[in-house]
C-alpha cells in the first residue's frame, strides 16, 4: 500500500444508489440487510438519508416490534448519518467525510458487511458512499423517466445518445474508489416494480437497459415484482425474510412465497463473497 492510500475495510460494502426517489432503495436495503442476518452475517447498516430516515425508521420499527412481540429478532447495528450544518461548503464536506470515515471504520471493525443507503439526490454524502462501494445496487423503477438518469435515448428509434447524470457520478465514485485503495465496483441495475402489465414498454427498457450496461459498465440483476407485501412490511419493520420466525405469526401466500424467491434470486445475482467471508469469519473465530 503506497502511502495516502487507506487500509482496505474488512466488511464487504453493499451500497444502494439512484438519483431518484421511490425506486426502492431502502426496500432493497432492508431486504438485502435481512437475508444475510438470517444468513449468520454480521451487518452493519448506514443511512445517508439523514431527511428522511426511512431505513432508520425500518430498523427502529423492527426493534419496536420485536420487543412488543417479545421476538427474538436478527437487527443490524444501525448508524445514520446528518447532513454537516458547517458554515462553508468545503467545511461541511470534510465533516461528512470524517464521520462516514469513522461510523465505517467502527462498523467494518464488528461486521461482515456494511449496507449503506444512500438519499434520492447527487449530495456530498451520496458521492462518498458510492466511492466507498464494493457493490452497487441501483434499483430503478420499469420506466423511460427513470432510464434517463443513466442513459439518453433517442425518442424515435430507442437508440442510446450516451451516459446520463447519474451514470457520470458513477464513473466519478469508479476513479475514486480506484485511487483510494485500488478496488472495484461492481455495478448492478434492477429493475423494481416490475408489473406483468404493460409488456410492450417492459421490452423497450429492457432492450435498452442491455445496450446501455455493456457501454457504461454495470450488470442487470433480477429485481423485485410490484407487490402489496414490499409496501405492508414497514410498520412492522419486518422482511419477507422474517416471516417463518417462530413468532411471526403470519400465513404465507403465494404472493409471499415468490417474493421470497425473487429477494434470494437478487441476491445470488450480487454474487457476494458469502462463503470467503465465513471461512475468514471461522477462522478468526479459531485464532
Ligand atoms: N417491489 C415493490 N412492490 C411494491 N411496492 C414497493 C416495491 N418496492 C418499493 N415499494 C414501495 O415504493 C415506495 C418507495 O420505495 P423505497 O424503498 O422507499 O424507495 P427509495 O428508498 O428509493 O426512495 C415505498 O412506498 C415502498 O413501500
Ligand atoms: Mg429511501
Amino acid at each position: 500500500m503506497t502511502e495516502g492510500q487507506q487500509a482496505r475495510l474488512s466488511a464487504h460494502v453493499i451500497v444502494l444508489g439512484n438519483e431518484k426517489g421511490g425506486s426502492g432503495k431502502t426496500t432493497t436495503a432492508m431486504h438485502v440487510i435481512a437475508y444475510l442476518l438470517r444468513e449468520g452475517f454480521r451487518v452493519g447498516s448506514i443511512d445517508l438519508d439523514g431527511r428522511q430516515r426511512s431505513l432508520t425508521r425500518y430498523v427502529e420499527n423492527r426493534k419496536a416490534w420485536a420487543e412488543a412481540a417479545n421476538v427474538n429478532l436478527v437487527m443490524p447495528e444501525h448508524a445514520v448519518i446528518m447532513k454537516s450544518a458547517a458554515a462553508t461548503v468545503a467545511e461541511a464536506n470534510a465533516a461528512e467525510e470524517a464521520e462516514l470515515e469513522a461510523t465505517m471504520a467502527r462498523l467494518a471493525a464488528a461486521n461482515d458487511f456494511l449496507v449503506i443507503d444512500c438519499p434520492g439526490s447527487d449530495s456530498n454524502l451520496s458521492r462518498l458512499g458510492h466511492a466507498r462501494a464494493d457493490t452497487l445496487i441501483t434499483p430503478m423503477n420499469d420506466s423511460f423517466v427513470d432510464f434517463d438518469l443513466l442513459g439518453r435515448v433517442d425518442p424515435q428509434t430507442y437508440r442510446i445518445k450516451g451516459p446520463s447524470v447519474y451514470s457520470e457520478m458513477v464513473w466519478e465514485s469508479r476513479k475514486c474508489r480506484a485511487v483510494r485503495d485500488g478496488g472495484e465496483i461492481d455495478w448492478v441495475v434492477v429493475r423494481n416494480r416490475l408489473s406483468h402489465l404493460d409488456a410492450k414498454n417492459k421490452r423497450r427498457v429492457e432492450a435498452v437497459l442491455e445496450a446501455l450496461a455493456s457501454r457504461i459498465g454495470f450488470r442487470i440483476g433480477p429485481g423485485f415484482g410490484e407487490r402489496v407485501i414490499f409496501r405492508e412490511m414497514f410498520p412492522s419493520g419486518l422482511t419477507l425474510l422474517d416471516l417463518r420466525e417462530e413468532g411471526v405469526d403470519t400465513q404465507m401466500s403465494m404472493s409471499h412465497v415468490a417474493a421470497r424467491a425473487e429477494v434470494r434470486a437478487l441476491v445470488e445475482a450480487l454474487e457476494l463473497p458469502l462463503e470467503k467471508i465465513r471461512s475468514e469469519a471461522a477462522e478468526a473465530a479459531r485464532a
